[in-house]
């Protein structure tokens, strides 16, 4: 390319010709509209380019530009550094290029809301930094931006191919625009309303990723107690706040599984089934919050997954990323019970989970690697108490049949002795004796 360029503008003085020598990378899936990401952490500024030829066009031919610069950053209509061909421009801090850390920049071109979109982070429409509308299409005339509607080919510029060759520089490719953001909230047909349909409050589960969907049927109808033990929920709400029991003994072990010690940073996992060799550790897990307890921020290793409480209710965080800059959450939904959410490998990735309420919350998730998966990396990432990015191996406390066996035993006795001794002091020299 750069060959290419150099040919073709031997005789003319280019400032910064680094700049603005296209490199294509693929081609939009439908014309005039998509969305093109490009994770790395840069080392200067770049742009990325959307043209309707598969060519260098440095000079006057249409194309449309995102130049992000460390002082400024613009949307183009061409691939040139002329002060004329700007459509629009920011100073603002957020839109500015982050040298320091690795970030998704993103860029959405929609040719039907004749928009432009930039954002860093999950390809969302709550993300957006910066954004232009075209004027609209006169209704007499010429138009003179119908040739948004014939841009195909994605290019970039600052960034080579080396680069893009040892991954250094990912593509994210999204085929649509960001328009309105898929909720994270997933509703039953049967609850699905007009008003539902209208303000884009949840969506069905026909509308997610192929991967949710298989995940979805698995769990959609689970509930936690169920005829054969149908005070488990108490059973497990004692077994947390007693002293001896299994989950009390068990929380107080894990008070230190993300670094330094925290009681509150502590949540009890519960297996089920094998680990099938096509999700981060066993695709089902029973995940129990304690009162007042919560996740660490995380990442899901790319994963797809489906999450629905199956008793009280739990906060959710989202973040764009691990990043130390990143802590502060863009969006927080809370999901009573028996509501489903979702994860991708592109949307609602990175997340904390909080039990906000006072008594114990116990979640079903299930997870799934994508099709085009192939690494399969085995952990989540997490961020500790100093900022550093750590990994853990998804792991099981106890599988389902043994906890649940446990659970029952534990909570028959307890009973009994709870009958039996009516007094506090003979209640606790039995827990006593049991936890030696
Ligand atoms: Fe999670």
């Amino acid at each position: 390319n750069e060959k290419i360029l150099n040919e073709r503008i031997s005789n003319e003085k280019i400032p910064n010709k680094r700049i603005i020598c296209e490199l294509y990378i693929r081609n939009l899936d439908i014309t005039g509209q998509g969305t093109v990401g490009l994770e790395f952490q840069a080392k200067g500024e770049f742009r990325i380019m959307l043209s309707s030829k598969e060519c260098q066009s440095y000079g006057k031919t249409n194309a449309l530009v995102l130049d992000i610069g460390e002082n400024i950053t613009r949307f183009r209509k061409r691939n040139n550094n002329d002060k004329d061909d700007i459509l629009a421009s920011t100073k603002k801090h957020k839109a500015l290029l982050d040298k320091k850390v690795k970030r998704l920049y993103w860029f959405s071109l929609d040719k039907k809301n004749r928009r432009l979109r930039y954002g860093k982070g999950p390809m969302q429409s709550l993300l957006t930094i910066f954004s232009y509308d075209f004027p609209p299409k006169p209704s007499k005339g010429i138009d003179k931006y119908a040739w948004i509607e014939n841009l195909r080919y994605i290019a970039v510029c600052g960034i080579s191919q080396e680069d893009l060759n040892e991954k250094s520089v990912e593509l994210k490719f999204w085929s649509l625009p960001v328009t309105v953001d898929l909720p994270p909230y997933v509703i039953r047909h049967k609850d699905a309303t007009l008003t539902v349909l209208e303000t884009g409050k949840a969506t069905v589960i026909d509308n997610l990723p192929e991967e949710c969907q298989m995940l979805y049927g698995n769990v959609a109808g689970i509930a936690l107690n169920t005829p054969d033990f149908s005070d488990f929920s108490d059973a497990i709400e004692c077994s947390i706040n007693t002293p001896g029991m299994i989950c009390y003994e068990k929380l107080k072990k894990k008070s230190s599984t993300f670094g330094t010690p925290n009681p509150k940073r502590t949540y009890l996992r519960v297996t089920l089934g094998e680990d099938q060799g096509n999700s981060p550790g066993v695709p089902f897990v029973l995940e129990i919050w304690p009162s007042g307890h919560y996740s660490p921020i995380h990442s899901h290793s790319d994963s797809f997954a489906i999450i629905k409480v199956l008793y009280n209710e739990i906060v959710a965080r989202y973040y764009t990323g691990l990043n130390p800059e990143d802590q502060k959450c863009y969006n927080e939904v809370i999901f009573k019970q028996d509501q489903i959410t979702w994860i991708s490998d592109k949307l609602y990735q990175t997340h904390q989970l909080y039990n906000h309420t006072g008594k114990m919350c116990v979640t079903i998730q299930c997870y799934q690697y994508g099709e085009k998966d192939n690494d399969h990396y085995e952990y989540f990432d997490y961020i500790n108490d100093g900022n550093i990015i750590q990994n853990f191996r998804p792991n099981a406390d106890w599988t389902f049949s043994e906890f649940k066996r446990l659970i029952r035993n534990e909570w028959e006795e307890y009973k009994y002795i709870t009958d039996k001794y009516s007094s506090q002091s003979k209640r606790r020299n039995w827990l006593f004796t049991k936890r030696r």
